[in-house]
């Protein structure tokens, strides 16, 4: 039972620290923050809330979260804070190269470092592309100052001649059609505004409502954050009441750690095979739960999730999109759910002060088409499988509502792309020898190998087997996929190749064998022939030069957990530096 006890108010907070005082510090401090036109008795105790804020042009799908700071900050006003916006990097997934997941680990140390170095008592986090909602959740929990999340929401619907667009999905989609030759090039231009007619994040269930779906799983967030379109003036009422809610927060000193417990993981990795969410949401959730010493393991994820039904019908593994999710009841229907099914810790903390069951049990489901009964779930096993065999000593991932139930269990020949340039070249060579039973492997796209761990996993298939109206395949790789695309696709292999794991060594003509039931991936060759061959594999690698790359080569550890930097793991909690003058 998770039980929580507010702290007696009112006492001292860290922010007095700076502020609280007649020295020469204390009027330095209070006296350079006064030029922005604050009056005096802002300074008096209040909680100090900083509101920090992944705004960014560059990051179209946050684009809008100025104005959501200002409605934040009315919140924190009116229940007697006082607010404090600032930027933090903003790693774009539609921008960044060569991934955005390169810079998550720089996004969380800037945030960690701006909570931990400023006057500050509370934080309100404002996100909502894929890798900012993870950056922020570690640097808040490694800092464990009060924290609450508010997502940016989705865009609305896409809509092309009559059809949803779901964002990254029809583009997968599309892209593929043209090889096959069943789409024109126009039609791809026309339907380009289509996908992307409003302000907010991905509107399929891709990664950026996967993690926000899992911020709210594990209580970082108020009920019902995730879903509400970023168009949408109920996506504003919830910023100002969670700028309202931090206040409170702080007074109680309600912190991550409080809430991150192993039951709140627990739960989010459940949610996250009722919602059919993106595999990325096992790295991000290894890592967070990295930043506040929960053990939480890839054997976590599949024990929790094996038996979770999918319930949600979104793209990529479903129907409908966002828009839709949020009409029909959003995530607090889910949640509701699982609890009557016994698949819920009712009593998880979230950051309205209670258990997470006292949010969600009155809840209805207003389209049983979207959020289906369980009886007519779009996979009766979602959940996230995890891999293990000689190909995959540390794990590999599969998102079985994404992937084709034939190609469950199967037994190909190995088509080997040595990196994502060779693949490239080859792929669409009429006289590259493959057809549909082959297994495409890709090496050397793991966190070091290609930096960052790019999502390129579900590699596109070769136009000759496209041409046959074949629209999947068994891909393997050390990659990652992005959350909005689908296919019987083996993820975060591990050890990756450029570490030296197994499938460095794979070679064209091996026979490899998947069978998800069984959670099997295996390399048909012998133990001898395996341990000779990775005896002679050298590194191939090179390790960069300086710079941020170098210090990402150097530290980033494998998918398997989390893809954190090794000096970041765990909490360095918020203590206050001496002053500097
Ligand atoms: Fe930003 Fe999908 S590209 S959420």
């Amino acid at each position: 039972m998770t039980t929580f006890t507010p702290k007696p108010w009112p006492r001292k907070l860290r922010s007095q620290e700076w502020f609280g005082g007649t020295s020469r510090d204390h009027i330095y401090h209070r006296s350079w923050m006064k030029n922005q036109g604050l009056p005096a008795d802002l300074f008096d105790g209040r909680p100090v809330i900083g509101i920090c804020n992944t705004w960014s042009q560059l990051t179209p799908c946050n684009a809008h979260l100025r104005d959501l700071a200002e409605r934040v900050k009315h919140g924190i006003y009116e229940a007697g804070g006082l607010p404090l916006e600032f930027p933090v990097f903003s790693p774009s997934e539609s921008a960044l190269r060569p991934t955005a997941m390169m810079y998550r680990n720089l996004a969380a140390m800037d945030v960690e470092e701006a909570l931990r170095a400023n006057p500050l008592d509370g934080v309100v986090l404002l996100a909502g592309c894929d890798k900012t909602t993870p950056a922020l959740l570690m640097g808040a929990a490694s800092v464990d100052i009060p924290a609450i999340l508010v997502s940016g929401g989705p865009m609305l619907n896409g809509w092309f001649r009559g059809e949803r667009v779901g964002s990254g999905t029809a583009l997968w989609q599309m892209s593929e059609a043209i090889k096959a030759g069943t789409m024109s090039q126009e039609d791809f231009l026309d339907a380009e505004q289509a996908m992307s007619r409003s302000p907010g994040s991905c509107n399929t269930m891709g990664t950026a409502s996967t993690m926000a779906s899992m911020s709210e799983a594990l209580g970082m967030a108020l009920s019902g954050n995730a879903a509400i379109p970023a168009a949408d003036s109920r996506r504003r009422v919830v910023a100002h009441l969670s700028g309202r809610r931090i206040v409170q927060m702080v007074k109680d000193e309600l912190k991550p750690s409080d809430i991150l417990t192993r039951q709140a993981f627990e739960n989010a990795i459940r949610v996250n095979g009722a919602i059919g969410g993106s595999t990325n949401a096992v790295i991000h959730l290894l890592a967070i739960a990295g930043r506040v010493g929960v053990d939480l393991t890839l054997d976590d994820w599949d024990r929790l999730g094996r038996d979770i039904p999918t319930i949600v019908n979104l793209m990529p593994s479903g129907k409908y999109l966002m828009e839709e999710f949020f009409y029909a009841g959003g995530l607090p229907v889910v949640i509701k759910l699982l609890g009557e099914g016994g698949r819920l810790h009712k009593e998880a903390l979230t950051v309205s002060g209670g258990p997470i069951w006292d949010e969600v049990k009155d809840v209805k489901n207003w389209n049983d088409d979207v959020i289906r009964p369980v009886e007519r779930a779009l996979t009766p096993q979602g959940g996230i499988a995890v891999l293990r065999g000689n190909l995959a000593p540390k794990g590999a991932v599969l998102k079985p509502s994404a992937a084709s139930p034939h190609l469950m269990h199967h037994r190909g020949r190995a088509v080997v792309f040595e990196d994502i340039d060779d693949y490239k070249a080859k792929i669409n060579d009429e006289r590259l020898e493959v057809d549909e039973t082959c297994v495409l492997v890709l090496k050397n796209c793991g966190p070091r190998g290609y930096p960052g761990m790019a999502e390129v996993g579900n590699m596109g298939l070769p136009p000759k087997v496209l041409r046959k109206g074949i629209t999947d395949m068994v891909r393997i790789s050390d990659a990652r996929m992005s959350g909005t695309a689908y296919g019987t696709v083996v993820l975060h292999t591990s050890p990756e190749a450029a570490a030296g794991g197994p499938l460095a060594v794979v070679r064209n003509g091996d026979m490899i064998e998947l069978d998800v039931s069984s959670r099997r991936i295996h390399l048909d060759i012998s133990d001898a022939e395996l341990a000779r061959r990775l005896a002679e594999w050298k590194p191939n690698v090179a390790r960069p030069e300086g710079g941020y790359a170098q210090l990402f080569h150097d530290h980033v550890q494998g998918a398997d957990t989390g893809a954190d930097f090794d000096f970041l793991k765990g909490c360095r909690g918020s203590p206050v530096a001496r002053d500097s003058h």
